[in-house]
């Protein structure tokens, strides 16, 4: 494995970092052009950038312990260089001038647990581009710069809410996102509470097949409804005309936003956890994203003492559950739920707060 001095040749030019997200309360509302709350992980994804001075870029990562290299007219292949290279040519359609370059990625966050890992090395290396080259770049553009990367390039069909939240939010608040204004607002957790985040073990199946057709069925649903989305609901009872999935599908993105604007507005722990769990539910059995093991993971996290509220956080089919406890609760809440999941040979485990343990990988990022 190779260090940033050994793949540099001495120090990289700029370093640049970015995290993943973990959303408290707003799923599959983004792409209906709602919202939603998501806050920053402590875990963060780093990239180191030069000019390459030769007419190939050069990536390396430790994480996947794996090298790309291409010239500079041709192509990553599939795999984390793809979102690197996508967030390149993205700049370069912008008019500035990218020239090869030597990359070097390092993440602390999970891949494939629902933390979005994918919109943290988007955002980090557009992050690191701007200042490498030192052109204009908001933090809004910049996210939907990130989100058409992992559209065009990774062919992944999302919304703008990880990049919007990797590019703007951050550990101690959560973002209150408008997806089709992108206006953004910093808001406060709910008081005297604290988030615990754990991983199912269950890597995400079936995740991007089913996502498509979520999305098909909810533009099929608002085009029934003759709304431009389903943010444009006004009647929560009209989606009861509807024949059945479409029903069900737009019941949970018109609830779920109703929910997320309760919650912005600023709401106890104890109510903000029922619409945790009030989502949960109707992503279960609405939505039908959730597995059995995320629901059981949910099921032990409500059981623990000190918890107001658990509920699948991403996409779901896998991934990871995120809980809202009581002040100086976490720990211990987690440790019980753990304790009960894992019984049968599951590998839940604990992402956030990062345990104490696991703090000595990727310190400096
Ligand atoms: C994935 C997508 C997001 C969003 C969530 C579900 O994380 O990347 O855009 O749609 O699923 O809320």
């Amino acid at each position: 494995m190779l260090t940033t001095d050994t793949f540099f040749g001495g120090a990289p030019e700029v370093n640049a970092s970015a995290p993943g997200r973990v959303n408290l309360l707003g799923e599959h509302t983004d792409y209906n052009d709602g919202f939603m709350l998501p806050a920053a992980t402590p875990q963060r994804t780093l990239v180191a950038m030069s000019r390459s001075g030769d007419d190939h870029f050069h990536f390396y990562s430790p994480t996947f312990d794996a090298t790309v290299t291409f010239a500079r007219d041709g192509s990553a292949p599939q795999g984390y260089g793809s979102y690197i290279e996508g967030c390149i040519r993205l700049v370069q359609a912008e008019g500035i001038e990218v020239p090869p370059l030597r990359i070097y990625v390092e993440t602390n966050l999970p891949v494939g647990s629902g933390l979005s890992s994918s919109a943290a090395l988007e955002v980090a290396t557009l992050r690191a581009l701007r200042s490498l080259l030192g052109f204009e770049l908001d933090d809004v553009r910049l996210a939907q710069i990130a989100q058409r990367a992992e559209i065009e390039y990774a062919h992944v069909n999302c919304g703008i809410m990880d990049q919007m939240a990797s590019s703007l939010a951050d550990q101690e608040t959560m973002l209150f996102i408008d997806a089709r204004s992108l206006e953004h607002r910093l808001v406060p957790l709910p008081p005297d509470a604290e988030v615990i985040v754990i991983d199912s073990g269950v890597a995400r199946k079936l995740a991007a097949s089913k996502y498509n057709e979520r999305r098909a069925e909810c533009e099929e649903a608002a085009r029934k409804l003759g709304v431009p989305a389903l943010r444009d609901v006004t009647d929560p009872g009209s989606v009861e005309s509807l024949p059945s999935p479409l029903r069900e599908r737009a019941r949970h993105v018109v609830q779920e936003n109703l929910r997320v604007l309760e919650a912005a507005g600023g709401v106890s722990a104890e109510r903000f956890g029922e619409l945790m769990d009030a989502s949960h539910f109707s992503l279960r059995d609405d939505y039908e994203v959730s597995i059995p093991e995320l629901d059981e993971l949910c099921a032990a996290l409500r059981a623990a003492p000190g918890v107001l509220g658990a509920r699948l956080t991403g996409a779901g089919f896998g991934g990871a559950c995120v809980a809202l406890c009581r002040a100086g609760q976490a720990q211990e809440a987690a440790a019980i739920a753990l304790a009960a999941y894992n019984k049968h040979g599951r590998q839940g485990r604990i992402l956030v707060p990062v345990p104490t343990d696991r703090k000595d990988n990727n310190e400096s990022v």
